[in-house]
């Protein structure tokens, strides 16, 4: 919380929408997607047949699940399997009832900023799997991490999946990358998906979909400041952009002021004024290779362990232990 002319934030999404909105140029995180219903249309999105991204990593995890079971389960003793940013757990229960199926002893400890992504897992696997043993906790990537430093007994194995990496540029990337590494023990493991580079138009079409599910996603970040900071910002008035660079692999989506107009953020005392065709930067969804992953990897001290790809090799799942210094 901090006090700035007048304005007391009383949570870190009034602080940073004041923040990105009063930039220039203007932006505003990607982790206020997900409230109940941008939860939803995430999950539209992964169901759209243009986001292959879901439909690869779901075909890997099934294909080689027995493999990435021997991998996780190679340790001694109980494991953790801690997940970050878990959503609804879809691909993730491909492993869970393999792991069950085949007695491993394993504890679930899924974490994810939306709290109500968090309840549907719990609730979903006490149906699907009672046996599981879980312990869900809310929070960002960051802070979680302290968690699961504290998490010393166990062994760990770390998931990261649905290429949630790329929602961070290289250098954060790296830091990201080595605050889990420098929380790993020699056997700890870190399986991480990166979706791939490809042909430009299948990532295009993967954030711009033609029923317009990704347009309503990338708009309810404005529809919730609307909800839940009294705004007026009419929806109508911006345009879903999206670009991609398939030199750097950066895609990178935009909300466009379609016309000069104002905003009024009641709870912010704030009022936002767009320029005709000013942008609003929301997300960045990198794309890599071996050699970038491998780049990464190492200026975060950790090793590649195997890999795994789909068919078609629009993204690939790597296995990373911390390299031996
Ligand atoms: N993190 C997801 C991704 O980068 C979220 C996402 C999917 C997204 N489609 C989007 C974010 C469109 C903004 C706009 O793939």
């Amino acid at each position: 919380m901090q006090e700035r002319t007048g304005t007391i934030f009383e949570t870190l999404f009034e602080e940073e929408v004041h923040q990105g909105l009063t930039d220039f140029p203007k932006h505003l995180s990607s982790k206020y997607f997900y409230d109940a219903r941008g939860d939803k249309l995430f999950q539209d999105i992964m169901n759209l047949p243009e986001y292959y991204l879901t439909n690869s990593e779901f075909e890997i995890l099934d294909n080689y699940k027995d493999k990435i079971a021997q991998w996780f389960s190679s340790g001694k003793g109980k494991f953790s399997l801690i997940e970050l940013g878990a959503g609804d757990g879809k691909k993730t229960k491909i492993l869970l009832k393999h792991l069950v199926s085949e007695n491993v002893s394993f504890t679930y400890k899924p974490i994810d900023i939306s709290q109500n992504a968090l309840d549907q897992l719990e609730k979903s696997l006490h149906e699907e799997l009672p046996d599981l043993h879980i312990e869900p906790r809310q929070g960002t990537y960051f802070e979680t991490l302290a968690d699961i430093h504290s998490d010393n007994g166990a062994r760990k194995v770390i998931l990261f999946l649905g290429s949630n990496i790329g929602n961070l540029l290289h250098p954060q990337a790296v830091d990201f990358l080595k605050s889990i590494q420098d929380l790993m023990n020699g056997d700890d493991l870190f399986f991480v998906g990166f979706d791939q580079k490809k042909n430009p138009q299948t990532v295009l079409d993967a954030y711009n979909d033609k029923t317009g599910i990704t347009e309503a996603f990338n708009k309810n970040i404005l529809a919730r400041i609307n909800r839940e900071l009294k705004a007026d910002f009419d929806l109508e008035k911006f345009l879903h952009w999206e670009v991609y660079d398939p030199e750097t692999g950066t895609a990178k989506s935009y909300l466009v002021s379609k016309e000069q107009q104002s905003v009024c953020i009641e709870k912010l005392d704030l009022k936002v004024d767009f320029r005709p065709w000013e942008t609003i930067h929301t997300e960045i969804s990198q794309k890599y290779d071996d050699e970038v992953v491998q780049w990464l990897a190492k200026k975060a001290g950790l090793q590649i362990v195997t890999q795994f790809s789909d068919q078609g090799n629009l993204y690939k799942d790597y296995l990373f232990k911390k390299e031996l210094s």
